[in-house]
């Protein structure tokens, strides 16, 4: 078996363990213990299918509430992935930013609760950075980047609703945005493409998790 294989192998395991909401986080002293349970985030705009996608990976329809209209995640949705095993990992559901008709204060508090949450977890290992396929990195993705690459946490571009754009389109896309990845400190090369709703790059997805993880911890035996 390759390694691409193996590791593919590996994500679908990790996704088949179960996943259990476990709670929505409004403030920083609400945030579960700092353990060395592996967390990951993902972040990104409003509506660009944030909860969509780890229902997707987690092959649950409703396990995250998505929505049509924008803003429906307002909080730090922790959820446990592996949760028979003593570790696992968390998986964060995070509010999405530039949510025009939220009020002044409503994200003022949203972005202190996003900025100490993403200086203060060590057990943060990556951001998971969705991007609307059919519009690119905006402004405030380049400010999110800013702040990722300033507190080094390592963070990966996911192209998300791949399956609204051409193939010809999404290459385009591809190569505009790797050149903006350049000489980011924090930007993990790679950029995933994906589409929650054709399914397209969830297994690429499951693998590059579990590719960050201890898996045997989490009693995976591998391949035979
Ligand atoms: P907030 O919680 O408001 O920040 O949004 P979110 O990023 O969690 O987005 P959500 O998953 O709620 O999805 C927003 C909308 O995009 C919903 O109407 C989804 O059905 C739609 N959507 C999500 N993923 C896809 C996809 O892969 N393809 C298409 N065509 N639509 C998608
Ligand atoms: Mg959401």
């Amino acid at each position: 078996m390759s390694t691409a294989d193996a590791s593919l192998q590996a994500g679908h395991w990790l996704f088949a363990q179960g996943c259990e909401f476990v709670r929505g986080v409004a403030e920083i002293r609400d945030l579960p213990p700092i353990s060395d349970r592996v967390e990951i985030a993902f972040a990104g705009r409003s509506n660009v299918g944030k909860s969509s996608l780890i229902n997707a990976l987690t092959r649950r329809k409703a396990l995250a509430r998505t929505s049509n209209t924008p803003g429906r995640t307002q909080e730090l949705n922790f959820f446990h992935l592996a949760p028979q095993s003593d570790s696992g990992l968390w998986l964060v559901d995070m509010p999405g930013y530039g949510y025009a008709r939220e009020s002044k204060t409503k994200i003022e508090k949203w972005n202190r609760l996003l900025t100490a949450y993403l200086r203060g977890r060590a057990n943060l290992r990556r951001v998971f950075l969705l991007v609307d396929s059919r519009h690119g990195l905006k402004a405030n993705d380049l400010e999110m980047m800013d702040d990722l690459d300033r507190t080094a946490v390592v963070y990966q571009i996911v192209m998300t609703k791949v399956d609204k754009i051409s193939g010809t389109a999404q290459e385009h896309l591809l190569e505009a945005t790797a050149q903006q990845l350049r000489k980011r400190p924090a930007a993990y090369p790679d950029i995933l493409l994906t589409s929650s709703e054709k399914g397209t790059g969830i297994n690429l997805l499951q693998a590059e998790i579990a590719m960050l993880v201890d898996l045997e911890a989490i009693g995976y035996k591998g391949q035979s």
